[in-house]
């Protein structure tokens, strides 16, 4: 939820004035030019995919447009929006889980990044600086990824990369793309092979399908890419074939053999079997090889007829590569390094302050519409007071000092898939007669005090000023709602922002456990959804049987779908796979509130777990209205134990290890990385719930309280005969 902070000034345009000051001649004009803007945002979502701005701005419009009518009712002709119908539709695909999930790539931006990486993954291997290491470099193709399932040959599913664990099934559309081989017939082509790549379009017949568009009357496409996802992502592939698709192959998932050991090997493999891959791949020997080889394939940009948004680098043994693993939802083995972003200056119309789930009010930079490297940007994120004030992180001045003022001529940075921010102020330009911008000291949702909280670590104001409402402040309690239902938490489909909003400004949901009940609710009441704007019949089926199927959910899941301070993604999977069940994890948390607890102090040994985290999660469950919460929405949703992906089978499966002192055939990060592949826990110390400790040369203190409680002792050779690696 947002609210507006500043208010108009004198010459802004109507947009700026609240509704009821408005006359009937400037709300008529006012009328008009929300609904042109209102359509032209419903057509880029609808028809195009290809949203321009938030959700909750979207909603901001109609709020106002309902608003304008409301107080004038005469503006409420049969030609209104608020007349019409049209919702988002809610399952257009059918979903496939990936065997294999589609994993992102972490980026590099500067050179040293890239330094660091290549050191990095020595490190982690213990080798040498000058011991022979190769990393491919090919482009990065800005399309969209799809994942393409062939079974003895014949492409059997098509998928989109979706949250990464599930994707929409394209299959019927990836048939009609030329590019995409169909059936294959190579001798050293395995029984299965999931073939990953980049569906893009090219320059030239982007700008063919814009003109046939425009001569057509149909609305444009923003880019390439915009392009290319919405002639795959449309439900009837005789759409898609007339769209001119194409493809790149660059890496793969579930495969019963490989054709070669190495990344390289394997890539030129795909280009036998029929597959286009990409002619700018080489193998580099060193970091000053992989610069030279980004900087000619940066300058060749240009010339390529397709749109690449880096530079991708991957270790290419693959042997390399399985040791290396992954962190999170990324490889260890590879990296994007970006191009520089894209900037361009505009206007700074207004500053909304946006209250999120755990409080914090983050300035938005509402700006004069501009293309930013073809995407129209409207938003971009201040990070703070501070960062508008012109002081940095570390206290000192950004910007030579200079503040950010309402109406100020801004440079704007958007890169990549990355929130758009507000760089730095044209000075010559500033208006005369500006004033700094005055931060609230107030939540714009629920009026508490907003304040800054003081480091425990560093002592320092927090730079984030928070709302101290908590549990009351009905803008948290929003957030915290969208959070529960997103993509990665429960993922409900056709809940998304609009409809908590709705659920919520109707007193329809007020918790999480709400939601569970809706369908029983809405069958009891007069004022049913279905007759709702913006809902009809199916659409409310589809919804309810979309809550329905999340009554079961996996667990970590459920533990990020709370909004827990601190508890991302990864951290909710540690902890569902260190507790296997809820209860488990409740109990222990509760438990830990004594801080002599056994039960503290096994929160604390999970590794990825440190004491912010561990103070949050204890917080978190000590909060009688989290329990009272908790209790309601586990009489409606079951937690599943943590599904795992590869089911593994080892002898040190689900045992706690400890590695203490030297190690020679790895290093200690690729020790533990290993060790959890096969599926232990790592822990940095040894107790009584430490079930076997590896121990190099010179091992101490450790190795002495293992002896002394009696715990199983092995060395580094014992532990590669035990894993049988
Ligand atoms: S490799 C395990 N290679 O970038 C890593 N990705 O940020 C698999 N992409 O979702 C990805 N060009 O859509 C790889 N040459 C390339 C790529 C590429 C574009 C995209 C891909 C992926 C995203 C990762």
């Amino acid at each position: 939820m947002s609210e507006r902070s500043s208010s108009s000034t004198a010459g802004a345009s109507l947009r700026d004035v609240a509704v009821e000051v408005l006359t009937p001649r400037e709300a008529k004009r006012e009328h008009a030019a929300l609904a042109a803007e209102i359509a032209e945002h419903d057509r880029r979502y609808f028809g195009e995919d290809a949203p321009t701005i938030s959700d909750a701005d979207y909603d901001a419009l109609r709020r106002r447009y309902e608003a304008l009518e409301a107080r004038f009712p005469d503006l409420a002709t049969d030609e209104s929006l608020t007349k019409k119908v049209g919702t988002r539709p809610s399952e257009k695909f059918a979903k496939v889980r990936h065997r294999v999930p589609m994993l992102s790539l972490s980026n590099a931006f500067a050179d040293e990044d890239v330094a660091e990486f290549v050191v990095r993954i020595r490190r982690f291997l213990g080798l040498a600086p000058d011991a022979p290491l190769v990393i491919t470099a090919e482009p990065k193709i800005d399309g969209l990824s799809i994942s393409l399932r062939y079974e003895k040959g014949r492409l059997v599913t098509a998928a989109t990369r979706g949250d990464g664990e599930e994707g929409e099934d394209v299959t019927a559309n990836a048939r009609v793309v030329d590019a995409i081989p169909k059936e294959i017939d190579a001798a050293d082509m395995p029984e299965v092979f999931e073939v990953r790549g980049e569906v893009y379009m090219r320059h030239a017949d982007f700008a063919a399908i814009n003109q046939r568009q425009a001569e057509a009357g149909k609305p444009l496409f923003a880019n390439p890419r915009n392009a290319a996802a919405g002639s795959l992502r449309q439900l009837d592939p005789a759409v898609t074939a007339r769209r001119p698709l194409a493809f790149f192959a660059y890496a793969w998932g579930d495969v019963s053999a490989l054709p070669a050991d190495t990344q390289m090997g394997v890539v030129e493999a795909l280009g036998r079997w029929g597959f286009p891959i990409n002619p700018l791949m080489k193998r580099c020997h060193s970091v000053e090889d992989l610069l030279a080889r980004y900087h000619a394939i940066e300058a060749d940009r240009a010339n390529l007829g397709y749109d690449i948004d880096g530079v991708v680098y991957k270790v290419d043994s693959l042997a390399l590569q399985e040791r290396l693993g992954f962190v999170s939802r990324s490889p260890r083995w590879a990296i994007a390094h970006k191009f520089p972003a894209e900037r361009a200056m505009t206007e700074l119309l207004d500053i909304e302050i946006q209250v999120g789930r755990t409080g914090a009010l983050t300035p938005v930079a509402k700006l004069k519409p501009v293309t930013v490297g073809g995407v129209v940007v409207a938003n971009a994120t201040l990070h703070n007071e501070d960062y508008i004030r012109g002081i940095g992180g570390d206290g000192q001045p950004i910007r030579g000092g200079i503040d950010i003022r309402i109406g100020d001529t801004v440079e704007i940075q958007r890169a990549g898939d990355v929130i758009p921010q507000v760089l730095g102020v044209v000075m010559d330009k500033r208006p005369a007669g500006s004033e700094p911008y005055r931060f609230p000291a107030t939540c714009p949702a629920c009026g508490s005090h907003a304040v800054r909280e003081i480091n425990p670590r560093t002592g320092r104001e927090d730079a984030v000023r928070r709302c101290t409402g908590g549990l009351t402040c009905p803008a948290q309690a929003m957030e915290r709602l969208k959070h529960f239902v997103s993509r990665n938490a429960l993922d409900i489909d056709g809940l998304g922002d609009k409809q908590i909003e709705l659920f919520f400004r109707e007193g329809l949901v007020h918790g999480p456990q709400d939601i569970f009940t809706l369908a029983e609710r809405d069958a009891a009441s007069l004022k049913k959804l279905k007759d709702r704007e913006g809902f009809g019949e199916t659409s409310v089926r589809n919804l309810f049987a979309a809550i329905e199927a999340r009554r079961r959910v996996p667990l970590n899941r459920f533990i990020f779908a709370l909004g827990i301070r601190h508890v991302g993604e990864t951290t909710a999977k540690l902890l569902a796979r260190h507790y296997g069940t809820f209860e488990a994890l409740r109990a222990a948390l509760i438990a830990a509130r004594d801080r002599a607890s056994e039960a503290w102090a096994e929160l604390n040994a999970i590794d990825g777990i440190g004491e912010v985290v561990a103070e949050a999660l204890v917080q978190f469950f000590a909060e009688p209205h989290n329990e009272t919460t908790l209790d309601a929405l586990l009489t409606q949703v079951t937690p599943q134990e943590m599904e795992r992906t590869v089911t593994i089978e080892s002898p040190v499966a689900g045992k706690t290890v400890v590695f203490t002192g030297t190690l020679v055939r790895m290093s200690r990060d690729e020790a533990k990385a290993m060790a959890e592949r096969y599926g232990a826990k790592v822990a940095g110390s040894v107790s009584k719930k430490t079930d076997l400790v590896v121990a190099g040369p010179g091992a101490g203190s450790k190795l002495a309280k293992a002896q002394e409680l009696g715990v199983e002792v092995i060395d580094e050779d014992g532990w590669f005969t035990l894993v049988g690696a």
